[in-house]
């Protein structure tokens, strides 16, 4: 297989590239290499034969069409966004760009390629639009997303996103190009950038800074382990039905003040300085509009396609921490450049 990944210098990208480049198939990440793109996170496979990169912006529609033409994917996994909210809050456009204008190049482009392609490898060919449960909306106390939620996002980035779903719907039902689309929750694991909640809490734990909490710490999200997407996404693509949405979550709900909690268990017990690292907790402004509430109805993609998380929040929050305290090659850099260290997002 032939995969092309845009945004696979990112957090999840990064592990899909990992994980296809391992599993044999031939991949060509194409990553801007914004802010939250480093080659450091592909470094493990950086010289493998059945590896490539090349730095491209998925709104440059030219140079996009030029690299489809030159690597000829069977199976392309569009993860190239911005994707923090915080940032979404100050610096809209960049959300609308790349979000909805690069989606919508990538659908043309693939369309484009895909239309010349021979009979058995148009047949073949997917398109695997990623996004997220955030375009549901906040759901109250009770309740799951489920594929038939209405959309009802809050943010300038779940807004973003859903436009992004909408244009992948329609140039499936409009051209027949075989899109499918995925809704993940909350994502963590090794690689991920510290301006995110688990990463920045690790490192200012380490560092002896402040952990920041939003509000009341009681906003819940559903945590997956990013592996566990990673084989969520190979499923989709593979077996998926071409113009279908599939959910994908990993039943682990947590209050982000659990989630601050377990880190500093684990902190406590792998890196005990002094005090506990609970001591360091820090109630601080909440971010506007802040969904209260996301939770995953990952059953379609159990049922029809045999999906299973493999980790628990436990283990994978072991595997997290364990991963940053032996990898500070790889996060010293960016804390130095100041990622995750000033607070982003909050209104004037
Ligand atoms: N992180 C999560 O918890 C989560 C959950 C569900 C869905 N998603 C979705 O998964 C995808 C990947 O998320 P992530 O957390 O890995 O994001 P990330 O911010 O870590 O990585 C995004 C990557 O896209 C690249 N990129 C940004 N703009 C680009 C452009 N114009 N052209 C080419 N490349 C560009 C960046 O350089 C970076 O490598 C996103 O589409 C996101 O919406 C993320």
């Amino acid at each position: 297989m032939k995969a092309l990944i845009t945004g696979g210098a990112g957090f999840i990208g990064s592990a899909l590239a990992r994980h296809l480049v391992g599993e044999g198939a031939e991949v060509l990440v194409v990553d801007k290499l914004t802010y939250a793109g480093h080659l450091s996170s592909l470094e493990p496979v950086a010289k493998a034969l059945n590896f490539t990169f090349a730095q491209i912006d998925i709104c440059d529609r030219a140079k996009l069409g030029e690299a489809f033409l030159a690597f000829q994917p069977d199976a392309v996994f569009h993860l190239a966004a911005e994707s923090h909210v915080d940032r979404s809050i100050e610096r809209a456009h960049e959300f609308i760009e790349t979000n909805l204008v690069g989606t919508f190049n990538v659908l043309e482009v693939a369309r484009a390629y895909w239309e010349k392609l021979p009979a058995d490898r148009k047949h073949a060919f997917r398109v695997l639009h990623v996004s997220t449960d955030e375009v549901y909306g906040s759901l109250g106390a009770d309740g799951l997303f489920r594929e038939d939620t209405p959309y009802d996002p809050r943010s300038p980035y779940s807004a973003s996103k859903a436009g992004a779903d909408h244009l992948a719907s329609a140039w499936f039902h409009t051209y027949g190009l075989p899109v499918l689309i995925s809704n993940c929750s909350n994502n963590y694991g090794p690689y991920q950038l510290p301006e995110k909640l688990i990463p920045v809490i690790i490192l200012n734990g380490l560092e002896g800074r402040p952990l920041p909490v939003y509000g009341d710490g009681a906003n819940v999200r559903d945590w997956l382990y990013v592996d566990d997407h990673v084989e969520a996404l190979c499923l989709i693509a593979k077996s998926g039905e071409p113009g279908r949405c599939y959910n994908v979550g990993g039943r682990n709900e947590r209050t982000n003040l659990q989630v601050v909690h377990r880190v500093c268990e684990l902190l406590d017990m792998h890196a005990r300085k002094s005090a506990a690292h609970r001591e360091l907790i820090e109630f601080v402004a909440d971010r506007p509009g802040h969904d209260r509430r996301y939770a995953i109805d990952a059953s379609r993609l159990e049922r029809e396609l045999g999906w299973r998380a493999r980790e628990t929040f436990e283990t994978g929050m072991e595997r997290t921490v364990r991963w940053y305290l032996n990898n500070e090659a790889w996060w010293g850099p960016l804390r130095m450049a100041g990622v995750g260290v000033k607070r982003q997002g909050l209104l004037p």
